[in-house]
């Protein structure tokens, strides 16, 4: 029988399985070495040319892939929307045709609404690829992986005995999303989510999840806590009513943290609300793996470039 054939695009992690997510996670471990430089790998995309095609900010997600980009011996184009002719009215899509006139091997992009990538891929040339750096809410399929990664190091390959717990802004989240589809396909024990209702996807997206109402129950004995960013800017008005009443409900500090396994760790995607979803103390502190999983992100991101384009996932 034949292996299924690789994707040529990374738009999400829903649907990927369990051994392709876990073959890139092999692959990253394998590139990690060498991802805070060297020249080892300079040769696996050399010739090659990557867009990085950002419409909304970006500090970790922009800058990982451009390193990742360049360590793999890329062409790197940061294309800066903010100083582009979109702002005269040019479309997405046009913008998109364009650059891709120039000579493309691979597009990284991010966009502000949900499913726009799934929407291009019929405007993508053959061996053209594209990376979602997250549209909207709906995926950030890089971030999952990475958060795979660090928890894989600090907790082992084996996720079925771990407790998970989500916390904050799932309805706006895409890590949240991609966190999930990750954590399902690799058969996590437990996924825990505690969030004010308000905050929690309509429908079917948490089924199989344990939702628990209160943090200080919701903590009671999890391996990994994962404390997400509320993401004001796509919220319609009020649906948070004050950030000291969401803190003091939904904010991890010290002692809370005590109620979580001693040898919990605590991750955030970034950029963090200091002081309202996660205390300086927490942020900065002994159980933190913050920065291992921004260190891990340009590990992930030259293993996703480097499959897509080698083709060997
Ligand atoms: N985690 C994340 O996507 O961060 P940036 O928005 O800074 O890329």
């Amino acid at each position: 029988m034949h292996s299924p054939r690789p994707p040529r695009h990374l738009l999400s992690l829903q649907g990927l399985g369990k051994a392709r997510i876990e073959a890139l996670l092999r692959h990253a471990e394998w590139m990690r070495p060498h991802a805070t430089g060297g020249s080892a790998m300079r040769e696996r995309l050399r010739g090659r040319t990557v867009i990085n095609l950002f419409f909304e900010s970006s500090t970790r997600t922009r800058s990982s892939f451009q390193l990742a980009a360049q360590r793999l011996g890329a062409d790197v184009l940061n294309f800066d929307a903010a100083v582009s002719s979109a702002r005269k009215g040019e479309t997405f899509l046009d913008t998109f045709h364009n650059l891709q006139a120039m000579g493309a091997d691979l597009f990284v992009i991010r966009v502000s609404e949900s499913g726009a990538l799934h929407d291009l891929q019929s405007h993508v040339m053959p061996n053209v690829s594209l990376v979602n750096a997250g549209d909207g809410r709906a995926a950030h399929p890089t971030q999952g992986l990475l958060d795979m990664l660090t928890i894989r190091q600090r907790k082992g390959t084996d996720f079925s005995a771990l407790k998970v717990l989500l916390v904050g802004d799932i309805k706006h989240s895409r890590v949240a999303r991609s966190d999930l589809h990750a954590l399902q396909a690799l058969g996590t024990g437990e996924i825990r989510v505690c969030a004010p209702d308000n905050l929690l996807p309509d429908g079917t997206e948490l089924t199989g999840c344990n939702i628990v109402p209160r943090l200080d129950d919701a903590l009671e004995d999890v391996d990994v806590v994962m404390m997400l960013r509320l993401q004001r800017e796509r919220m319609e008005e009020g649906l948070v009513s004050s950030l000291d009443d969401y803190h003091r409900e939904f904010g991890l500090n010290t002692s809370r943290l005590a109620k979580a396994r001693q040898d919990a760790i605590v991750m955030h995607p970034g950029p963090m609300n200091r002081g309202v979803e996660i205390t300086d103390a927490v942020a900065d502190g002994a159980q933190s793996v913050i920065l291992q999983q921004v260190s891990n992100g340009v590990a992930v991101r030259m293993a996703v470039l480097d499959a897509l384009v080698n083709g060997q996932i």
